[in-house]
């Protein structure tokens, strides 16, 4: 690892990607680190695209003030396909030589951290990543800020409809955010009690599902929750309605959750995470570290070489499963 002191002038911090709750804790850590130690800090404005754009601004100590209990980010995010191109790159290393900016710390997930590895490798600028993203998916760490709010989010959703399920002996199919990662998945069909979790990359038993909700029938349940996945696509909930409807005449009662999971107050978890990562980060680039990410492993925070962290965490906890299944007999 890298570790000889530079002289840092001037840092700049983003958000990209999706956004998550604790983004903003992040930003305020980062930004009263970086004063506390005499250290400029801009603040660029909607991610790459803003970027892009010389959308920037230098932040104070209380442009953050206020924020740590908010959802969203104050930086805004976007998601930015043309900083897959060299040229757009090359146009973002300039813009940020001419503001003087000695690092960015880049708040987001896999898309965002192969933006950054870019720009280090091809223009040099020295990059931390900080892992931000409800999913909890990045390789090499085994938290990413937002996942805890995420998940309780959608827990009390699921509480909510499972009032209105047992009221109307409907079961439900309640699908969770996650794309191909089944973090959010796991831990809200544990936490919920649910009869059944699907996770659509794994291959839907259509066979299996029905007779888990027979079997529950046999037993006098008069409702269930099965909570699915999202999967790589939006949706997948209408279509296992549909297949169950037709080929087991099961009638299923369906809910996305959606967006509401990516809103919200952080939870104490995520800001004390994301106060952690922040504050890390800087110190980090203060000490000459360069393409690293502020991973959270074994209850630490630690760096990790950005090169292990631009992969998706994408396995499956099979005794989280074996546990869901064997408490919703
Ligand atoms: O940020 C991650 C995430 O919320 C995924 O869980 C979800 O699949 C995706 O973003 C949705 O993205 P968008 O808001 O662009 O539709």
């Amino acid at each position: 690892m890298e570790t000889k002191t530079k002289s840092i002038k001037s840092l700049a911090v983003l958000c990209s990607g999706g956004d998550s709750p604790g983004m903003n804790p992040a930003i305020r850590s980062v930004v009263r680190t970086a004063i506390g130690l005499g250290i400029n800090i801009y603040g660029i404005y909607r991610g790459y695209t803003g970027l892009l754009e010389g959308d920037m601004h230098k932040l104070s100590l209380s442009s953050v003030s206020n924020i740590i209990q908010r959802g969203g980010t104050i930086l805004d995010t976007s998601r930015c396909p043309e900083f897959h191109t060299p040229q757009v790159r090359q146009e973002a290393a300039h813009l940020l030589a001419r503001k003087h900016i000695d690092g960015l710390i880049v708040i987001g997930g896999n898309g965002s951290f192969t933006g950054a590895m870019n720009l280090h490798k091809e223009h040099n600028i020295p990059v931390i990543g900080i892992p931000g993203t409800i999913d909890n998916d990045i390789a090499g760490t085994e938290y990413t800020i937002g996942f805890n709010t995420a998940v309780q989010t959608a827990i009390n959703a699921v509480d909510n409809i499972r009032d209105t399920a047992s009221a109307h002996q409907h079961t439900f199919l309640i699908e969770v955010m996650g794309r191909t990662s089944s973090s959010i998945a796991l831990q809200v069909a544990l936490c919920t009690g649910a009869e059944q979790v699907v996770l659509p990359n794994q291959g839907i038993n259509y066979q299996d599902i029905a007779d888990t909700i027979h079997k529950g029938v046999a037993r006098g349940k008069t409702s269930s929750i099965i909570i699915v996945a999202e999967g790589e696509k939006e949706g997948v909930c209408y279509q296992i309605r549909d297949t169950l409807m037709k080929q087991y005449q099961l009638e299923l009662r369906v809910c996305i959750l959606g967006h509401i999971q990516r809103g919200g107050s952080p939870t104490a978890l995520d800001r004390t995470i994301a106060s952690k990562m922040g504050y890390a980060a800087v110190h980090a680039l203060q000490q000459g570290h360069n393409a690293h990410v502020t991973a959270f492993n074994k209850g630490e925070v630690e760096l990790v070489p950005l090169t292990n962290c631009l992969g998706k965490r994408t396995e499956v906890c099979d005794s989280q499963l074996d546990l869901i299944r064997a408490l919703a007999i």
